[in-house]
C-alpha cells in the first residue's frame, strides 16, 4: 500500500515537473519563415469624419497651423508615428464625396454639408494637399473611389488628374493648380463596405456591385494601366466574398476587410478575445481567397487592353481599430487607456502573424476620430495606442518567423503572453515583440533554434501608469506611459515581462 503510494506520488512529481517544464516558453524557429512584413501594414487613414481632417489635420483658426492651414504640431506627431501609407477621404463619407470640390483655388472649392457624419466641410485639405501632406511625411497615398453617388468616368478623371502625364485635360488641371509632375497614386480602392445598408450605399447585392464596379475598373485602368485595386470585401459576410473575388479576378490586386473590436462591460480581457477572433476570420477569409482566385490570372482577355494582376490576391484591412462607444452621437472620439495599448500591440502581433496574406492594414483613423493623436484648437497629445504603432512601425524586421509560446492563462483560453518575432537575414538580427496581458510579470525562457542567438541587445519596455491610464487633453503634458530601454548585452536565454506591459527585444542571429 505504502509503495503504491509513494509511486503514486512520485509519478505526480513527475507530472508537475513536466508541466512546469513545460511553461513559460518562447519558442522561436527561424528556420520556419512565415512571410515578408509588409511595411504597408502600418497605414492610417483619415476620412472627413468629425475632426480627422478639418479641426485635426486641417485648421486655418487653429495658432499651431501654418499659413496653409496644416497643423504642425499635429503633422510632426504624424511624422513621429511615420504610417507606410495613408488612407483618405473614407470611409462611409466616400459615398457622397465628388474629388472636383476639393481641387483648385481654395476661395472657389465648394463647401458643402457633411451628409453622413454631420457638420460642414470647406474641402481646403483636398487631393493635392492629402498629397501635400503624404510627400511630408514621406508615405504612400491611397485613394478611395466613391461607386455611389459617383460615375466611372468621374474616378477615371480623379485617375488622369493625379498620374496624367500627357497634354489632356485633367493632367493639365492638375498642373494648373501648381503640381507639374504627376502623383503617381498607386492603390485605389474600389468604394468602401458597399454592402452596408445604412447612408448612401447602393450595393448590397454583390453580383450588382461586381457589375457596377467593373465599369470603374475599366474606365480607371485604361487611363493608367499600372494603378494597383482594392476591391471592397466585407467581414462576416463570406457569400459577398465569393462573389466579388470571383466576379473580379485578375482585375483587382487587393481584397479588404475591416476589424473594429471593443471591450464587453465588465470584461476587460474580452477586447484579447476579440482580437483572436479576428485573426481566426482573417484565416478563414485567406482560405476563401485560395479556393476563389488563382495565384496567376491566365486566360485574360486581351481586348482588356490592361494586364491582370501579376501576383497573388492579397488582403487589405483597410480599417482596423479599437471602437468602444463611449461617447456619442457614433462614440468615435475614444479615449484611449494603457490596456488599450496593450490591446493595439496584441491586435500588431496578429497581423504580423498573417503577414503571408495581410499586405496592407489602416488604423482607423489618425487624428481625433478613434485615433492615436488627438488635438483640439490649442493642442494635440498622443493618446497611449500611438505608443505600439511607432514601436511596432520603427522597430520590425523584413520576415516574421513562427513563434509558439506557453505561458499561464490569464483568462479562460487566453494566454499571459503573445509574442511574435521578425528577424533580418542578411543582418543578423532578430526582433522579438511580447505582450503581457496579465496583471503579474511573467517570466519565459526563449528556446530559439539559432544556437548564435547569442545576445540581447537592447530590450525596450512599454508600461502604463495604471490599466486605465489616458493621456487627455486637459492634461496635455502629463503622459501615462513610460519608455524604458536597456542593453542587457546578455544571452537570449531567458526574458521577465513586466505586468500588463510590451516589450520589443533585439537580438543577434546567425547572418
Ligand atoms: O472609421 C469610421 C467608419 O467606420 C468608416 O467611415 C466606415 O468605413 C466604418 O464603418
Amino acid at each position: 500500500m505504502q509503495k503504491t503510494r509513494n509511486g503514486l506520488l512520485l509519478l505526480l512529481f513527475f507530472i508537475a515537473g513536466g508541466l512546469a517544464a513545460q511553461q513559460n516558453e518562447i519558442v522561436i524557429d527561424t528556420g520556419k519563415s512565415l512571410g515578408q512584413a509588409s511595411p504597408y501594414i502600418y497605414g492610417q487613414f483619415i476620412e472627413y469624419m468629425g475632426q480627422d481632417i478639418e479641426g485635426g489635420i486641417y485648421d486655418p483658426e487653429s495658432p499651431l497651423a501654418d499659413s496653409h492651414g496644416i497643423r504642425q504640431d499635429v503633422l510632426e506627431k504624424a511624422k513621429e508615428l511615420a504610417p507606410s501609407m495613408i488612407r483618405f477621404p473614407g470611409g462611409t463619407f466616400v459615398k457622397t464625396f465628388h474629388w472636383m470640390d476639393g481641387v483648385g483655388p481654395k476661395e472657389q472649392r465648394r463647401p458643402s454639408k457633411n451628409l453622413i457624419w454631420g457638420g460642414i466641410n470647406s474641402f481646403g485639405f483636398g487631393t493635392c494637399e492629402f498629397i501635400d501632406y503624404c510627400r511630408a511625411i514621406g508615405c504612400e497615398p491611397v485613394l478611395v473611389v466613391n461607386l455611389s453617388t459617383g460615375t466611372p468616368d468621374e474616378a477615371a478623371n480623379w485617375v488622369e488628374y493625379c498620374n496624367g502625364t500627357e497634354n489632356t485635360y485633367y493632367a493639365n488641371l492638375r498642373r494648373s493648380h501648381g503640381y507639374e509632375e504627376p502623383f503617381h497614386v498607386k492603390y485605389w480602392a474600389m468604394g468602401n463596405e458597399e454592402a452596408a445598408e445604412p447612408d448612401a450605399g447602393r450595393h448590397q447585392d454583390p453580383h450588382k456591385y461586381v457589375e457596377d464596379v467593373w465599369q470603374f475598373i475599366k474606365l480607371m485602368k485604361l487611363t493608367d494601366p499600372s494603378i494597383q485595386l482594392i476591391a471592397d470585401g466585407e467581414r462576416g459576410l463570406p457569400e459577398w466574398n465569393k462573389t466579388v473575388m470571383k466576379g473580379l479576378d485578375g482585375a483587382v490586386d487587393y481584397i479588404s476587410f475591416h476589424g473594429y473590436v471593443s471591450t464587453d462591460s465588465g470584461r476587460p480581457l474580452s477586447i484579447f478575445h476579440k482580437i483572436d477572433q479576428v485573426e481566426r476570420e482573417l484565416r478563414e477569409f485567406h482560405a476563401l481567397m485560395k479556393s476563389c482566385s488563382q495565384d496567376s490570372v491566365t486566360n485574360w482577355k486581351k481586348w482588356y487592353r490592361f494586364p491582370p494582376r501579376s501576383k497573388p490576391l492579397k488582403m487589405a484591412v483597410d480599417e482596423w481599430g479599437i471602437w468602444e462607444y463611449q461617447e456619442p452621437p457614433y462614440g468615435t472620439t475614444v479615449t484611449y487607456e494603457w490596456r488599450h495599448a496593450l490591446a493595439t500591440a496584441y491586435y500588431l502581433n496578429a497581423l504580423l502573424r498573417c503577414c503571408s496574406f495581410v499586405e496592407m492594414a489602416n488604423w482607423a483613423q489618425m487624428v481625433n476620430i478613434l485615433a492615436p493623436i488627438r488635438a483640439d484648437k490649442q493642442t494635440s497629445i498622443r493618446q497611449t495606442v500611438f505608443y505600439p504603432l511607432r514601436e511596432y512601425r520603427k522597430n520590425t524586421l523584413p520576415e516574421v518567423v513562427s513563434v509558439r509560446s506557453i505561458s499561464p492563462e490569464a483568462d479562460k483560453d487566453l494566454q499571459a503572453l503573445n509574442a511574435v518575432a521578425t528577424i533580418d537575414r542578411k543582418a543578423g538580427e532578430l526582433v522579438l515583440f511580447v505582450v503581457n496581458v496579465s496583471p503579474k510579470a511573467v517570466k519565459a525562457r526563449i528556446s530559439i533554434d539559432d544556437k548564435n542567438a547569442v545576445s540581447i541587445h537592447q530590450v525596450t519596455t512599454l508600461t502604463g501608469e495604471r490599466l486605465d491610464a489616458a493621456n487627455t487633453l486637459r492634461q496635455p503634458d502629463k503622459d501615462v506611459v513610460s519608455i524604458k530601454t536597456e542593453n542587457p548585452g546578455r544571452r537570449l536565454s531567458d526574458i521577465t515581462i513586466a505586468p500588463e506591459a510590451i516589450q520589443i527585444i533585439h537580438a543577434s542571429i546567425t547572418k
